[in-house]
């Protein structure tokens, strides 16, 4: 019997399989049927900065009506609204460490370094074993300096690392001027993790009835391209644990994060659209996998396709199809 066990944000866990923060993690039935499905470590459904802020400017606005000026009003509700998410948050957390015996991760949706920080403290007292953060910052200022808008992620490390002793993961998203140096400052800076890449809801045309509608919820099997070629690239200098999510949906892609020289991968969108057996299968694929090739433990290859450890090294910088094209007759 092989052995799968590898580490998350530095956590030792029992495979390479994290579930990834959604909705399927946003009840404790949920939670349950992830972990007896053979989830290694689950990550919650986030909290949402803006969440946060949206219940309570609406509970607010139905308690005062009109006269929105009153703010000692406004304060107190504001606290009280703010109280009630983090309370079912941390309900949640306690629910759920009682319930199973993997790691259970926090999430947290921010874009800022203010708000949520006195948050995490009572995300830790709750007993949550890591609080992974969601961090995006969209680029809207023509005037902004990528410099600054890089410089959010590093403060808001400082500032949780700061105030807490949890293992603290980031999930990036790719949209970086520099992406390779960000990630490699970003895995020295003390975060235990860095989670590449999240993937966004897009926006998409319904063009008979002239409406904008929400894009493809769901990945596909072929979008693990783009995390397999940073963590290949990133793997042999970053000073943390890579996790890879986008497209992990088989045991295959599975297996090329872990050659790329990630230390485990989160699934979301292979369990909603198959269910939680698709975790057992994409162990159970692993394990013959690995017996196949005499491989005994996850790190007998990890990280053996990186780009630090190939003889062609360039192969991971090639992004243009001009060799592909030239030697092809249409
Ligand atoms: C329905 C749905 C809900 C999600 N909710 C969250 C969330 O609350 N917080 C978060 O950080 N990511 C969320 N994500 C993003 C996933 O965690 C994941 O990063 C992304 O779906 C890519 O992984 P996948 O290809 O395995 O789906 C959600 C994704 C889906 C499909």
């Amino acid at each position: 019997m092989q052995n799968l066990e590898t580490t998350y944000l530095g956590l030792p866990i029992k495979n390479p399989i994290v579930v990834g923060s959604s909705g399927l993690a946003a009840t404790i039935g949920g939670i349950k049927k992830l972990a007896s499905a053979g989830a290694a470590a689950i990550v919650l459904k986030s909290v949402f900065e803006e969440e946060i802020k949206a219940e309570a400017e609406q509970t607010i606005g139905q308690q005062l009506g009109a006269d929105e000026n009153n703010l000692e009003f406004y304060d107190y509700y504001d606290y009280q609204v703010k109280n009630e998410v983090l309370e079912n948050y941390v309900s949640l957390i306690k629910e759920a460490k009682e319930s199973v015996d993997i790691p259970i991760i926090a999430s947290i949706n921010c874009s800022s370094s203010s708000e949520w920080v006195s948050f995490a403290n009572k995300i830790e007292s709750a007993g949550a074993d890591a609080i992974e953060l969601n961090i995006f910052k969209l680029p809207f200022g023509i005037k902004d300096d990528a410099a600054e808008l890089e410089k959010v992620y590093f403060d808001i490390v400082r500032k949780v690392k700061d105030c807490l002793s949890i293992p603290v993961g980031i999930k990036l998203a790719p949209y970086f001027t520099n992406l390779g140096s960000v990630i490699n400052r970003l895995s020295h800076s003390g975060v235990d993790g860095l989670v590449l890449f999240n993937r966004f809801t897009s926006v998409d045309y319904d063009i008979e009835n002239d409406q904008v509608i929400t894009g493809k919820v769901y990945s596909s099997a072929d979008d693990y391209v783009n995390s397999l070629r940073w963590i290949s690239i990133s793997s042999a200098d970053a000073g943390c644990d890579l996790v890879a999510s986008t497209g992990v949906q088989d045991y295959r892609s599975l297996v090329k994060m872990l050659m790329a020289g990630a230390a485990s991968v989160e699934v979301v969108s292979a369990i909603y659209k198959e269910g939680p057996e698709v975790i057992g299968a994409m162990l159970s694929e692993l394990q013959a996998w690995m017996e196949r090739r005499s491989f005994t433990g996850i790190n007998d290859f990890k990280g053996r396709l990186s780009q630090g450890k190939s003889s062609n090294p360039e192969v991971f910088e090639r992004v243009q199809f001009m060799r592909y094209f030239s030697g092809h007759k249409h």
